[in-house]
């Protein structure tokens, strides 16, 4: 049996923290759909490392270029004005045992703050870009900001694409082993909720485990 869920949110969905509902889709907890984490790093104006924690990207390209698609990049927030004023960020992948330190760049928000350092992390020069690189990421993507879209139209999220200019791969990381492990890319399952009842307030951190090699 399937759970129909319509585009209007369901009664039962109740606010656990105030705006809950405007900042976010119900289907974003109906759906549950998982999402790779990553950090998105750009330079501030006085030089210091920015880092925004960020699920909602994907990658697209063909044989002219391979571009990042930053789909939920909060308008409000420092990186979406970096990005504008730089034109290019660092996509940073890093496993699941990061995970206290990317939250970490989240409290550390302040304008005089590195944000990386004060997280514990380290910040590595790039090649392309003056966006500082994540040096325990696995992987880090760096990008030339191409467009910028406002999604929600009400200047909450904004579609940012970047084009992939350069790419930093930890050595052994392109095994499809390794990355389908807990060392290998970090997964946001965002509270997903019961559609019967609306329960469920738990976000999984989640890592990729390969059921077959083919
Ligand atoms: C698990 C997790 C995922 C997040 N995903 C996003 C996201 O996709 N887009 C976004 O704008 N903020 C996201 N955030 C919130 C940002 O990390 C947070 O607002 C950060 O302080 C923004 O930094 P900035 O203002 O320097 O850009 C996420 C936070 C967490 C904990």
């Amino acid at each position: 049996m399937k759970h129909e869920i319509g585009a209007e949110k369901p009664a039962y969905l109740k606010e656990e923290w105030p705006g809950q509902y405007e900042f976010f889709s119900h289907f974003e907890f109906t759906a549950g759909v998982p999402q790779a984490l990553c950090l998105i790093t750009t330079l501030k104006e006085n030089g210091k490392s920015n880092a925004c924690f960020h699920a909602w990207q994907c990658f697209a390209g063909d044989g002219e270029a391979y571009h990042a698609v930053v789909a939920g990049l909060s308008l409000r927030g420092h990186t979406y004005q970096n990005i504008l004023r730089e034109k290019e960020f660092c996509i940073n992948f890093l496993s699941a045992a990061q995970y206290d330190a990317c939250i970490k760049t989240i409290e550390e928000n302040g304008a005089e703050n590195d944000e990386l350092l004060s997280a514990g992390l380290t910040p590595e020069e790039g090649k392309t870009v003056k966006a500082p690189r994540v040096k325990e990421a696995f992987l880090t993507l760096e990008c030339a900001f191409e467009s910028a879209q406002d999604l929600s139209g009400k200047g909450i999220i904004g579609l940012v694409v970047g084009r992939v200019t350069h790419a930093a791969a930890e050595n052994g990381f392109c095994a499809p082993d390794k990355l389908c492990s807990p060392e290998g890319f970090m997964f946001n399952v965002h509270a997903p909720k019961n559609p019967v009842t609306g329960e469920g307030s738990f976000t999984a951190v989640a890592s990729l485990s390969a059921q077959r090699y083919v």
